[in-house]
């Protein structure tokens, strides 16, 4: 069997044209949505991030502000700058991009930024909310993820998904998501015992680990839907997800690649998350 390619970057394209139109559509209303994004220091891979980001604003008419700072920013700095943001009423959406310097408490940092302006779903409020079903911002590679499933057309309702990967930013929320939509969740970890022995039971694999190509067929039920989550530099400098494209593609039902997979969605639900909410900040009814 060869798997069907998820082309993330298509499915992208899809929601960024519709979330275009809504945002014209605001315009008419005298409303702008606005993101701001914060990014300390000079790692290169959160800087390509970033890009990505601003990028998409422009696609979708997002106003956006980016701030560049250098790593040694000082915590009680980087707390005024969010607070001029929270208070800001042109900024909707608040990012501050991680990891950060260890000097800086990210505690601190994600429970600066006001929930209702909190667009990558990190605050406790948002998380917790999350957590019980309520209407909240949903963190963006995870609601990227689910939105992928939904649209290769398969069900999520009663199959057993597995994570592998346990970061607040993805493997937490994603296993949440995926509970809530009816699947049978596992969530593994690095200390979990035969890995392979457990993924081979997924009808849904979702892969966060960020170890280059770790996961080959030998992990794969036939047929599965394998989401790879990874973004990795080869030796030879190309870029790799997680899984093992090319083999996992020959034992899987469907599989994003690396690129042009999940990350596009990342970036496309933290748009979506903007507009939402600009939306909310106005009063008007949201989705
Ligand atoms: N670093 C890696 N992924 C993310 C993300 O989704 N949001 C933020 N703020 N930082 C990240």
């Amino acid at each position: 069997m060869t798997a069907t390619v998820i082309s993330g970057k298509e499915v992208a394209d899809d929601i960024r044209a519709a979330l275009r139109e809504e945002v014209n559509g605001l315009k008419q209303h005298g409303i702008l949505p606005g993101l701001a994004v914060i990014l300390i220091g000079d790692d290169p891979a959160s800087h390509s991030y970033v890009k990505g980001k601003i990028k998409g604003c422009e696609e979708t008419g997002i106003y956006s502000e980016v701030v560049y700072k250098e790593a040694a920013i000082t915590e009680g700095e980087l707390l005024d700058l969010i607070e001029a943001f929270n208070e800001n009423p042109n900024i909707h959406g608040i990012l501050v991009q991680l990891p950060l310097p260890a000097h800086i408490s990210e505690k601190a940092v994600i429970d600066k930024i006001r929930a209702d302006k909190d667009v990558d779903g990190f605050t406790p409020v948002n998380v917790g909310n999350m957590l019980i079903g309520n209407d909240c911002y949903l963190p963006c590679t995870p609601h990227g993820i689910i939105e992928l499933i939904k649209r290769s057309g398969q069900e999520i309702s009663g199959k057993h998904a597995v994570v592998i990967g346990r970061s607040n930013i993805v493997g937490k929320p994603v296993a949440m998501l995926l509970l809530q939509e009816n699947a049978t969740v596992t969530i593994a970890h690095s200390r979990t015992q035969d890995l392979a022995s457990v993924t081979k039971q997924a009808d849904i694999l979702v892969v966060a680990v960020g170890r280059a190509e770790m996961i080959g067929a030998e992990y794969i039920k036939p047929g599965a839907i394998v989401i790879d989550v990874g973004v990795n530099r080869a030796a030879s400098g190309k870029l790799v997800g997680d899984v093992q494209f090319e083999s996992v593609k020959e034992a899987a039902g469907y599989i994003t690649p690396v690129p042009r997979g999940v990350g596009p969605m990342t970036i496309t639900m933290l748009l979506k998350n903007t507009v939402e909410a600009a939306k909310r900040l106005a009063g008007l009814p949201q989705q």
